[in-house]
């Protein structure tokens, strides 16, 4: 016999169990249970509380997952602790299924604020999945940091989060007045929502929920200080040019992107795509770059489509057994291997991102 559909109001009864320690009532009633998500066998939502309170929170997030897990039906739970921007209104509190949610999604969403001593915000994209975009946004920005920049990694791939993994980080962030300590690696600042709901457990963001997530990973983590800012924040934006990627790039104040493409046809025209994508929302692209170049993919197609795209060609990357092996065991091989060949072809890509965006 298989165990009966979860149903919401099952789940919100199980929230409202959970006492919000400052209004004494249960979560939900509280008004405290944002985005609700019941997919399957999975639950997520987020926790909204103001800045202040974040860390007062961190036991009733606690609770709240417990709760949920204690349920019939419920394998996989994802509570996200999100502190609300203080200046900003009360929202209404509704909670959203997930069509409802898309219907709700702003019809033109406004720019959020800059995040906080953050000198420039730099998104690496690409159109195609699997090209090796967040390999080489770690190792990009591991190079950044070896010119001696001040450098962030906001892992923006809300579905599929593989910074953690690559970059060799664990555990949930701090938060400490207000703001979340991102994870110190490589000499990189780290943060992503693999971090925040457990890698498995982001897969249940919807569309919004996710813009929402980027949203306060980029302005509620101390990236920088006023003595000392962040050089550039890279930020390893998810796969695809469709209505989510949109709404992402509309509400990430980005300053540049770069293009990650291999040499084949099919990824150039995605590639292609994602140039538009960034066009229509004035994000200048500032260049493509050519991953898993050489003999087996070929070598030179992201060159030529950068020069009928009218955009700079950043550099190509050889496509190269220890650079997953190094990513598959937590560490850029800029850093592992910092005299390599694949390092001083990332050195080069590196010098001229910089230079582009004027850091
Ligand atoms: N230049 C390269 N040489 C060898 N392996 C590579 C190279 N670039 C990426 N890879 C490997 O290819 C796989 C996909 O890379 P990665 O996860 O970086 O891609 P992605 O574009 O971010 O994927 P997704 O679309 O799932 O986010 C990984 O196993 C990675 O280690
Ligand atoms: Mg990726």
């Amino acid at each position: 016999m298989s165990p009966r559909p979860l149903d919401r109001d099952q789940v919100l009864a199980a929230l409202d169990a959970v006492r919000d320690p400052k209004s004494g009532q249960g979560l939900a009633a509280a008004g405290l249970v944002q985005g609700l998500v019941v997919v399957g066998d999975r639950v997520g939502f987020a926790l909204e509380v103001s800045p202040r309170e974040a860390a007062a929170y961190a036991p009733v997030r606690d609770a709240a997952e417990a709760a949920l897990k204690a349920l019939p039906g419920v394998t996989r739970v994802s509570v996200v602790l999100t502190a609300e921007a203080v200046q900003k209104p009360a929202r209404r509190t509704v909670i959203l299924s997930p069509q409802a949610a898309e219907q709700n999604r702003p019809k033109a969403p406004v720019p959020t604020d800059r995040p906080a001593h953050v000198r420039r915000v730099l998104a690496v994209a690409s159109g195609k999945g699997g090209v090796g975009k967040s390999t080489v946004a770690a190792n990009l920005a591991a190079a950044l940091a070896a010119r001696g920049l001040s450098v962030g990694v906001l892992d923006a791939d809300v579905y599929g989060p593989s910074m953690p993994t690559m970059l060799g980080v664990t555990g949930k962030p701090e938060f400490v007045d207000g703001a979340m300590e991102p994870h110190l690696a490589h000499g990189l600042k780290i943060m992503s929502m693999g971090l925040l709901a457990g890698a498995d457990d982001a897969m249940v963001w919807r569309g919004p929920m996710a813009s929402q997530a980027i949203t306060q990973m980029l302005t509620q983590t101390r990236w920088g200080t006023e003595t000392q800012p962040l050089d550039v924040l890279v930020v390893d934006l998810p796969p695809g040019t469709g209505d989510v990627q949109l709404t992402l790039i509309q509400k990430t104040p980005l300053d540049g992107a770069v293009i990650v493409s291999t040499p084949q046809e099919v990824a150039l025209a995605d590639a292609r795509r994602a140039h538009t994508l960034f066009q229509k929302v004035k994000v200048p692209t500032l260049g493509l770059i050519e991953n898993m170049s050489g003999p087996v993919f070929g070598s030179g197609g992201a060159k030529a489509e950068a020069e009928r795209l009218g955009v700079p060609f950043l550099g190509d990357l050889p496509l190269d057994a220890g650079l997953r092996e190094a990513g598959d065991a937590g560490r850029p091989l800029v850093s592992a291997d910092p005299d390599g060949e694949v390092a001083r072809r990332f050195a080069v890509v590196a010098a001229r991102v910089a230079d582009v965006l004027g850091v």
